[in-house]
């Protein structure tokens, strides 16, 4: 294989670019490379130590947040919301599954977008297609759909503040296990999944007491007032992803310093393209998205190319196979990971195999779906003897109404009343809580 440098990709194919001015970017990337790192390697490779657990079934992996964030939503509110649901149902997973969940944000990060055309025509006006917030802007004008390279640093600096938040959050107590009935929010708290969680929150309050009667709390056990939480992104843009990747001073080894967990999208994983090739020479645990147009000799080739070492933890592969297709396609992936000995974990993405438009119009996905399509793949994993992983979802805190169904019954009619993503839908709070419930009872069987 040939040498790999932070620059190699260039010279590879690439898909899902933005056409940039030329000029500005190189710019910008200037700028990019003499900017602080956003993560250290020491950080990724403690995550990376976590997913070998998770991969070998003795943890589990919760990730999960917006589907494209949002500059104009970057705030402390939104922040906090979408970090405590993901606390709550860590928490769930936690006491359901008796072990340790790995926590990864969709965060501090999320800003660029693969999109399935180039161009976008309202009314006989053609425009290019928004590719996130690091690119351009939703709005259907020239100026707002113009790639902007201005816009990397912007989400270098938006990314900044939403991970010191988190890293304020996580390290200062707001985490703390015991504040387990301060994460249940109020529209949540009334429901049936808030008094479920309620219950366990109890049951963990009963096991402190107990634990700090025996003369053990936060003092002797820090875990009990800091969590471990984890940023991660499609890193797709690879002018941005290679301005942030550095050499560890103290391994000379390469790390994309953008986020600790970095993942390639369904539809830029080929094998000679440049997003593997980027890849393959920077150390942080990564991710690819898997469908069932995934052949499992080409699935072991992908192996081979983004883990030459085989190392454990280093490589998770997140199915969106759709809920009717994992029965069907994964077992062969799976049964060929398995015989060629190749470690990886595997996560099920129940949410991009399953979207449609709704009658309404609004792009959206059903609650049940979701469920269904992680039921199947914890199935095909426990016929073949091999380890369910963990889950990726699009959700936020805020009370959104963008998928449909579960506990609220949220109905084609209902979409219009709060539908504020950018791209897909989420899993509001409510239902986000409730799917760690029911993923819980998978976990537990
Ligand atoms: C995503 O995770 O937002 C995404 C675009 O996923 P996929 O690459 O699986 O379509
Ligand atoms: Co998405």
């Amino acid at each position: 294989m040939s040498i790999w440098t932070p620059d190699s990709w260039r010279q590879k194919p690439i898909l899902q670019q933005p056409t940039w001015p030329e000029a500005e970017l190189k710019n910008t990337f200037g700028r990019l490379k003499t900017l602080p790192p956003l993560v250290f390697a020491g950080e990724i490779e403690t995550l990376k130590a976590s997913l070998a657990k998770a991969a070998d079934g003795q943890a589990f992996v919760l990730q999960g947040g917006d589907c494209a964030e949002d500059f104009s939503r970057c705030n402390a509110p939104a922040i906090r919301e979408t970090l405590k649901v993901i606390l709550q149902m860590a928490v769930v997973l936690t006491y359901a599954g008796n072990k340790q969940v790995v926590k990864i944000g969709r965060m501090a990060g999320q800003y660029a977008k693969p999109r399935s055309s180039d161009t976008e025509t309202i009314g006989g006006c053609t425009l290019p297609s928004y590719r996130g917030d690091c690119v351009n802007l939703p709005e259907f004008t020239p100026e707002a759909r113009r790639a902007d390279p201005e816009r990397l640093l912007q989400s270098y600096f938006y990314s900044t503040a939403t991970l010191n938040l988190l890293r304020a959050y996580v390290s200062g107590g707001f985490a703390d296990l015991h504040r387990v009935h301060v994460w249940n929010k109020e529209f949540v708290a009334q429901s049936s999944q808030g008094r479920r969680y309620e219950d366990i929150a109890n049951r963990i309050d009963d096991a402190l007491n107990f634990m700090n009667a025996c003369g053990v709390g936060p003092g002797q056990l820090p875990q009990l007032r800091e969590a471990e939480f984890y940023t991660s992104h499609e890193a797709l843009v690879l002018d941005y992803e290679e301005a942030l990747t550095r050499k560890d001073s103290l391994s000379g080894r390469w790390y994309d310093c953008s986020a600790h967990f970095i993942w390639i999208g369904e539809r830029t994983r080929q094998i000679d393209g440049a997003h593997l090739e980027f890849f393959r020479g920077v150390n942080n645990p990564i991710g690819v998205k898997i469908s069932s147009k995934l052949e499992p000799d080409e699935l072991v080739k992908m192996c081979h190319v983004l883990n030459p070492n085989n190392e454990k933890g280093r490589l998770t592969l997140t199915c969106r196979f759709g809920k009717d297709k994992v029965a069907a396609n994964l077992p062969r992936l799976v049964e060929k990971i398995k015989s060629e000995g190749l470690n990886v974990l595997w996560s099920c993405d129940p949410m991009h195999g399953n979207t449609f438009t709704a009658t309404s119009g609004y792009k959206t996905r059903d609650f049940d779906h979701i469920a269904g399509e992680i039921r199947d793949f914890f199935a095909v994993h426990k016929a073949a003897g091999t380890v369910p992983g963990g889950v990726h979802f699009e959700l936020t805190g805020d009370n959104v109404t963008e998928v449909k169904g579960g506990g609220q019954n949220i109905q084609d009619h209902d979409l219009g009343d709060r539908y504020l993503t950018n791209c897909d839908p989420r899993l509001n709070c409510q239902q986000a809580l409730e799917m760690s419930f029911q993923v819980a009872e998978m976990l537990r069987q």
